[in-house]
């Protein structure tokens, strides 16, 4: 039977890739579905070539919408899909809304779902993501779990417990086999970097929806650029109300289109410190050993503040934990204080259970 994989935005294909790779090196049948959520060169076929993954099979091309718009495209276009493929497991990855509308038809045409990244919480509703989580983990017979606590998570939530395989965190395969691709020299001849910066990402819908939200943030970044050149690569969501806002009329603020993954990582590995609000950055500089300041009330992945280099800021602690960063008064997690199992051997546990499944 085929496994048939779901991706459709820029976080998806980082944990698609070692998954992928590991079910070919078993001769596993699959296919690969883009719904085609980010269709920017720079927000998706960039993976594509730094990964190696292979051209998804079919790209369904739903674009960007409303969420009621965005899902319901979704749907029909994946039920088509799924009717015409009849996979014989569909695996799901992380927690935009591809993730949620594939599990959604699929469990309705009671084909099996496979969920990567399974039983992370925030506890924060007015975060879209926590909804796809919660309502993704309930419609799966496999929950793939990349650290401990979304075992208690999903136990809470009744999810039985012979349906959840702790398996670490593909995300970080693809770091660890791509360390020494992560070239900030190399990056230094293309783009024109300062020697000392911080890099920062921004696209939570709290964080660069709301212009008077985007206004205060821009005030507080040049206020850091004071003290130390800040270079962003500027996720879509945000660049019109960022440039609206004034960003970037700093000298010391230095704004990219969005990076490819080598490239992207490679800025993050040779940075000071990160600011950002996004899921997978707390994760990939936990394991790089660079600190993290996690622009958010709240966390799913609180193993990277236990276990690495994340803490949680708000707008108005921001300049002062930027400070004490750089004045390296702060300790820094060892790479081997790393969450157990982010190892570099995710995909192949995953792969491990999935052709068990889809024999
Ligand atoms: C989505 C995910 C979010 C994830 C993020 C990763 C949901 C609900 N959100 O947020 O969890 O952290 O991806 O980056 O699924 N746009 C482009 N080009 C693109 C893609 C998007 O210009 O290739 C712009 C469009 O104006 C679009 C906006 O970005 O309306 C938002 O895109 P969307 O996919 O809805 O959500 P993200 O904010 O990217
Ligand atoms: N990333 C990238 N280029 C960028 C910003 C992020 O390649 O300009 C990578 C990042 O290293 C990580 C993934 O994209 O592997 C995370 O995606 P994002 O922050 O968009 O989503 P989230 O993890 O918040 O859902």
């Amino acid at each position: 039977t085929t496994i048939v994989h779901i991706v459709g935005a820029r976080p998806n294909f980082v944990k698609a890739a070692p998954v992928v790779s590991a079910l070919r090196r078993r001769g596993a049948h699959q296919a690969v579905v883009h719904t085609g959520q980010h269709y920017d060169d720079r927000m998706s076929a960039v993976f594509f070539r730094d990964l190696g993954l292979p051209t998804p099979d079919v790209d369904l091309g739903v674009g960007s919408g409303s969420h009621a718009a965005q899902t319901a495209a979704l749907m029909v276009g994946l039920e088509r899909e799924f009717v015409a493929r009849a996979p014989g497991i569909v695996v799901v990855y992380g927690d935009v809304n591809s993730t949620i509308a594939a599990a959604l038809v699929a469990a309705k045409l009671r084909i099996p779902v496979a969920h990567v990244e399974a039983g992370l919480r925030s506890f924060d509703d007015t975060m879209p993501e926590e909804i796809n989580r919660r309502v993704t983990d309930q419609l799966s017979d496999l929950c793939f779990a990349t650290s401990p606590e979304a075992i208690g998570h999903l136990a809470a939530e009744g999810v039985s417990p012979d349906r959840v395989h702790l398996v670490g965190n593909p995300m970080i395969d693809t770091l660890l086999a791509n360390l020494d691709r992560f070239d900030v020299a190399a990056l230094r001849e293309r783009v024109d970097l300062p020697e000392r910066y911080i890099a920062a990402t921004l696209h939570r819908p709290a964080n660069v929806d709301d212009p008077d939200t985007v206004a205060r943030l821009v005030a507080r970044l040049h206020e850091i650029a004071d003290l130390v050149d800040v270079v962003m690569p500027v996720h879509p969501r945000g660049k019109a109300a960022f440039e609206r806002a004034g960003l970037g009329d700093h000298p010391r603020v230095h704004l990219l289109e969005p990076l490819g993954y080598l490239d992207f990582v490679a800025l993050v590995r040779g940075a000071a410190a990160v600011v950002t609000d996004s899921g997978g950055v707390q994760e990939e500089t936990t394991v790089l050993g660079v600190p993290c300041l996690t622009l958010r009330p709240n966390t799913e992945r609180p193993i990277t503040i236990t276990h690495g280099t994340n803490r949680l800021v708000t707008e108005s602690d921001l300049l002062q934990t930027v400070t004490k960063v750089l004045q390296g008064r702060e300790s820094e997690a060892l790479l081997d204080t790393t969450p157990p199992l982010w190892d570099g051997r995710a995909g192949e546990r995953v792969a491990a259970v999935l052709s068990q499944w889809s024999r």
